[in-house]
């Protein structure tokens, strides 16, 4: 038997703390929690049922679609469309919103996922997630369009992300700390296994493609060449590099033991003014990593304080310990 506290449980006990609070909410997450239970098992299964490889379409950001990007937002507005918590959703691998279809009742929550992130990794049996940010509707809107999605991180009511590795995880912040859960697979509940989770201050540890170096702006490249020179450069420690190309992998990492994360601004394509979705990436990791006493930049401005003008909007992301994102944020301020 378990003895643990279960993800349900745990947000019981949260909503009792908020006066007034209806269930609309726990309810809503708890059935985030199944679409990444049944995630898990999908991605799981991998060559065994055939959810390997290309599905044959690219996404509107012009990148292949693998069919697992495709089953996991399938299974995400499934799990999601039906219990009336709801106005609408949005994910990476759409390209509008997605109106609650006319036969289900409608909610005041709105709903933004990146159903797999890091799915490049998938047939190579790399860790890989889902990333999701819950905001409000604004009020007496009933038939949400794009811009009602279109609020800064700052506005966020939760933000998560599931992670299908050696263990399946659950980490969550509703704005009072972070929390990791545990996919316990005997009695299929995420178990509380890493509570209030937090990131140290100071690292020796950074994460960045490096492949991308000659397309950097001069204050990355400047801290890069430093990490990389370490002691011989002048900074007071060396360092070492970890990167594993799925986000939430490594910002699982950096919320466990510290770190650098770092998808710049760069010059590799002008129209894109960086690598990652602020809607489904960077504002609900920025809000964790902020909860955990991380920070979250751009390298000029706080992530959650962009205001969003699309929905497929990318942003330059640099986050993890504190003493370190600072030093990058004084590098741009430098110059
Ligand atoms: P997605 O699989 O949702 O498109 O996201 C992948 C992201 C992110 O997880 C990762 O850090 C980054 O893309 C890796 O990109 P490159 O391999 O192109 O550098
Ligand atoms: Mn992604
Ligand atoms: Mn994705």
């Amino acid at each position: 038997m378990h003895s643990g506290t279960t993800i349900t449980q745990f947000m019981i006990e949260e909503q009792r703390r908020i006066r007034g609070a209806s269930g609309d909410f726990t309810s809503l997450l708890n059935d985030v929690v199944t679409a990444c239970k049944v995630i898990s098992n999908a991605v799981s299964q991998g060559g065994l049922v055939g959810v390997l490889g290309t599905a044959g379409s690219d996404n509107i950001q012009g990148e292949v679609q693998k069919k697992l990007d495709v089953i996991t937002n399938d299974i995400m507005i499934k799990s999601n469309e039906w219990a009336g918590h709801l106005a609408g959703m949005a994910s990476e691998e759409m390209d509008d919103m997605y109106p609650i279809p006319k036969q289900y009742p409608k909610g005041k929550y709105l709903l933004v996922f990146d159903p797999l992130d890091g799915s490049s990794n998938i047939d190579v049996n790399i860790s890989v997630g889902t990333i999701f940010s819950i905001l409000r509707c604004p009020p007496d809107v009933t038939e949400p369009t794009a811009k009602d999605f279109l609020q800064p991180g700052t506005q966020q009511v939760c933000a998560g992300f599931a992670l299908y590795g050696p263990c399946t995880m659950m980490v969550l912040t509703t704005g009072n700390g972070v929390n990791g859960f545990t996919l316990d697979r005997n009695i299929g509940e995420f178990v509380l296994t890493h509570p209030k989770m937090s990131i140290p201050e100071d690292t020796q540890e950074f994460a960045i493609n490096m492949s991308n170096q000659r397309y950097w702006e001069a204050p990355v490249a400047r801290y890069i060449n430093e990490c990389l020179g370490g002691k011989a450069s002048g900074r007071e420690k060396n360092f070492n590099m970890r990167w594993i190309a799925s986000m939430v992998a490594d910002v699982y990492r950096i919320l466990t033991r510290g770190g650098i994360f770092m998808y710049p601004k760069d010059t590799k394509d002008p129209s894109k003014p960086g690598r990652l979705r602020l809607m489904y990436e960077a504002n609900p990791i920025s809000f964790i990593v902020e909860q955990a006493g991380g920070v979250c930049t751009t390298g000029r401005e706080r992530i959650m304080d962009v205001k969003p003008d699309d929905l497929h909007q990318r942003v330059p992301v640099i986050l993890g310990s504190r003493n370190e994102v600072e030093r990058v944020i004084r590098y741009h301020k430098e110059g």
